[in-house]
């Protein structure tokens, strides 16, 4: 395959080219998948305008809406049709000869499990069909080099026909995620034959489709009461992008039963680690205690340096106190109490700084960690110390 990086060409949306790797390569194959109702066919529709208008022809083939439903979105999302090939079609080979007939710089298959082939003897959307009409779009893509991108919906039961039966085949795999009642979308690279999948694109969901978020952290913490209990801001990474995220923790006397811990937007794992270190270690008496945490604006935070945050927002709740509205904070929390560092310290405190946070506490390290100036930086070895200066 002679696809090099200099057949690479940046699209007119900042955010997915930052995802991709600097621009789309020439007869890839890229997989966007998430949850329906998430804004794949928006994304993609946005994407086949923007692209036409700058590049020429763009088919866009869906196999689950018609076309007169294609052109109320379109319009709802104040595209331009113009150099817009719209294709309401489910049958692969009449997709394929409308695509070398159109030669388009860009095509899109929105679903890849709306797609089948009747020469197949597999059910539309099992996976026989899916996975080969994605070979035979991946074939077509490079023989003519032209970049394809296909919709995948990840099914409930994940197994089935979704889009992790076809990750090891296509060229790029990107996941659009978030929480239905949030407005903010995550678009994250979970594999990339032509970059790395560190980093991820924000967009908000806007009456005129996704809109592109440049300061995410001010969007985070844009609904976020300053001195309310309960509240702590972390600086978390996505891929080599540091964010300004809200946490905030609910706790309440269990009135029956067993205390209920519910974890939303944090590993839940995680949360009771945290709680039975707050109780066992800093002596917070947790155990008829409800609690709940949350994530501001239905971001997933997976990376255990968010265990600080989620700690000090359970013990400002629990005590009834607000942490200090100037601080941000970071860290791992262990077993025995005990603070770990995690990656990229420097680039976190330079994010609190950025967004004028006057203090950030973070682990102690062996080493010396550089920060700018206008921010202090506080190192504490345990979570007892910790809940000491935040609180
Ligand atoms: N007619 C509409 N008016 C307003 N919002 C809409 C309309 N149609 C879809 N949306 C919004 O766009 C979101 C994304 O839809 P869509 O792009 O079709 O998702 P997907 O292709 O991932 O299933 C929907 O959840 C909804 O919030
Ligand atoms: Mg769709």
């Amino acid at each position: 395959m002679a696809t090099g990086l200099s057949d690479r060409f940046p699209l007119p949306l900042a955010e997915l080219n930052r995802v991709l790797g600097g621009g789309v390569v020439s007869g890839s194959l890229v997989l966007i998948g998430g949850d329906p109702g998430i804004g794949k066919s928006t994304l993609l529709l946005q994407v086949s305008a923007l692209v036409a208008q700058a590049k020429g022809k763009v088919a866009y083939v869906s196999g689950e809406e018609t076309l007169s439903q294609i052109r109320l979105r379109a319009e709802r999302l104040g595209v331009k049709g113009e150099g817009l090939y719209l294709l309401a079609e489910t049958e692969l080979d009449v997709i394929l000869s409308e695509l070398e007939r159109l030669s388009p710089s860009l095509a899109i298959i929105d679903s890849i499990q709306a797609v089948s082939s009747p020469e197949l003897d597999a059910a539309s959307g099992s996976i026989t069909q899916v996975r080969e009409c994605t070979l035979r779009l991946m074939h077509w893509a490079k023989q003519n080099s032209v970049p394809v991108f296909i919709a995948g919906h990840v099914t409930k039961d994940g197994a089935i026909a979704g889009p992790r039966v076809l990750e090891h085949i296509v060229d790029v795999v990107l996941y659009l995620e978030g929480e239905p009642f949030s407005a903010y979308r995550i678009l994250r690279g979970a594999k990339n034959r032509f970059g790395s999948t560190n980093e991820v694109g924000v967009f908000e969901m806007k009456e005129q489709g996704l809109v592109e978020v440049d300061n995410p952290s001010l969007a985070f913490l844009s609904q976020r009461q300053v001195e309310a209990i309960g509240s702590t801001v972390v600086s978390t990474l996505e891929g080599t992008r540091p964010l300004l995220v809200e946490i905030q923790a609910l706790t309440t006397p269990t009135a029956f039963g067993l205390p209920r811990r519910t974890a939303n937007g944090v590993d839940f794992n995680r949360l009771l680690l945290i709680a039975a270190v707050l109780t066992k270690r800093v002596g917070l008496r947790l155990g008829n205690q409800d609690i709940i945490v949350n994530v501001t604006g239905g971001l997933r935070i997976a990376e255990p340096a968010a265990d600080l945050g989620i700690a000090l927002a359970i013990a400002s709740s629990f005590r009834d106190t607000s942490a200090d509205p100037q601080l941000v904070v970071v860290g791992e929390v262990g077993l025995s109490g005990e603070l770990r560092t995690v990656p990229q310290l420097e680039r976190r405190v330079a994010e609190a700084a950025r967004m004028g946070f006057e203090r950030c506490l973070v682990p102690k390290t062996g080493g010396k960690i550089s920060k700018p100036k206008d921010i202090e930086l506080i190192t504490v070895s345990t979570l007892r110390e910790a809940i000491g200066v935040g609180l």
